[in-house]
């Protein structure tokens, strides 16, 4: 897509900043929506220090529509790429109220306004957790797999995809891809951008930095009962720098085909929750103990991406490997020990 104005919800966060920074840098003007509810400030201004120029940022919550209509008004948007969400699986199970009404309530609002407002270009964040226990046969995971969310939180992704499905159905001039993104780890080559959570890491590598520097007394690993080769649950890690590319390589493609599409965004590499503590202990050169604890609710035991589709249409592959992704996120944990000072 040439250089235009995208609109990016929850651009503070872990994902978003790091796609502020590929759009800016590819000459994309960026507008940036965020309540800041699971994320700090600092990370927009090391986007302004990464790329010499400051995103406009709006602090507002998405269902706060009025506002949301404001900042639509006040900005000429191509384009939006919609990543405000919570996001933990646990903590949707505890309370799926919440997670319903930010990420369901949000998505509902967005496309409001957008439509209000005559913007027919939308890249959505889902998740692979759509996909839940499939069958270990289906593995890796082409979209056509069939969704069986086995939590709220994945249960909101799928609402929202099927919601921007039957929105491009109503509205054909609406183009939107979801990218059901696996497990982005990482951080920006420079040590100035990465996951930074509030309060108790829910993501496993956040966990494991941070028993590296000694806030976290050991990692906890829930289940060593699964039917996998070490026990431990296996995921597909991706480097956070190529899922934001492959932001830029949808953008490029949204207009190629009409309608609502869905597109995995992973490596095909399958690696445990074990193999993942060995590989960071490796790259910080820390020991990293741990303990093993029941099998979250909701949980499943392997997610693993047939990412053909994005290289096949798009040309986009990943170009990080696990140890590009542990050595990154090192980084920003030595340079940011207690993640950014709020
Ligand atoms: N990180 C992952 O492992 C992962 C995997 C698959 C999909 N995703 C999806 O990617 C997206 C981004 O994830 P992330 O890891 O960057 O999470 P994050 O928590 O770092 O970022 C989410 C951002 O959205 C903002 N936000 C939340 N609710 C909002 C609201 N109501 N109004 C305005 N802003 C709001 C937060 O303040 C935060 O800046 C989410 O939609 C998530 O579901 C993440």
């Amino acid at each position: 897509m040439k250089p235009s104005v995208v609109l990016v919800t929850g651009g503070g966060g872990f994902i978003g900043s790091h796609t502020v920074v590929a759009l800016q840098e590819r000459g994309h003007r960026v507008v940036v929506v965020d309540d800041h509810s699971t994320s700090s400030p600092i990370a927009l201004d090391r986007v302004a220090a990464i790329t010499g120029i400051a995103p406009a940022l709006y602090s507002l919550d998405l269902n706060d529509r009025p506002a949301l209509d404001r900042v639509f008004a006040a900005h000429p948007i191509d384009a939006v790429i919609h990543f405000a969400a919570r996001k933990a699986v646990g903590e949707s199970t505890e309370i799926p109220l919440e997670y319903f009404d930010v990420n369901i309530g949000g998505t509902a609002s967005l496309l409001r306004v957008m439509d209000v407002h005559g913007i027919d270009r939308l890249v959505f964040s889902s998740s692979c957790s759509i996909y839940g226990d499939g069958a270990p046969d289906s593995i890796p995971l082409t979209e056509t797999a069939p969704a069986r969310p086995t939590n709220p939180y994945a249960w909101s992704k799928w609402v929202c995809e099927q919601m921007i499905d039957q929105a491009c159905t109503l509205h054909p001039r609406l183009r939107a891809i979801s990218l059901r993104y696996f497990n982005p780890i990482g951080a920006h080559p420079s040590g100035l951008l990465g996951e930074d959570p509030l309060g108790e890491p829910r993501n496993l590598m956040p966990y494991l930095m941070q028993v590296v520097t000694g806030r976290r007394a050991e990692l906890t690993v829930y289940g060593q009962d699964y039917p996998t080769s070490d026990g431990s649950a296996v995921r597909d890690y991706i480097h956070v720098s190529d899922v934001a590319e492959g932001h830029l390589a949808a953008l490029d493609h949204i207009d190629d085909v009409p309608g609502h599409r869905v597109v995995n965004l992973g490596t095909g590499q399958g690696t445990s929750v074990l193999a993942l503590r060995a590989a960071a202990a490796r790259a910080t050169g820390h020991p990293i103990s741990y303990r093993v604890a029941d099998q979250r609710p909701g949980d499943v035991a392997a997610l693993v991406a047939d990412a053909s589709k994005a290289h096949r249409d798009w040309g986009w592959q990943p170009r990080h490997d696990l140890i590009d992704m542990c050595r990154d996120a090192w980084k920003f944990t030595r340079m940011n020990p207690h993640g950014y000072v709020r």
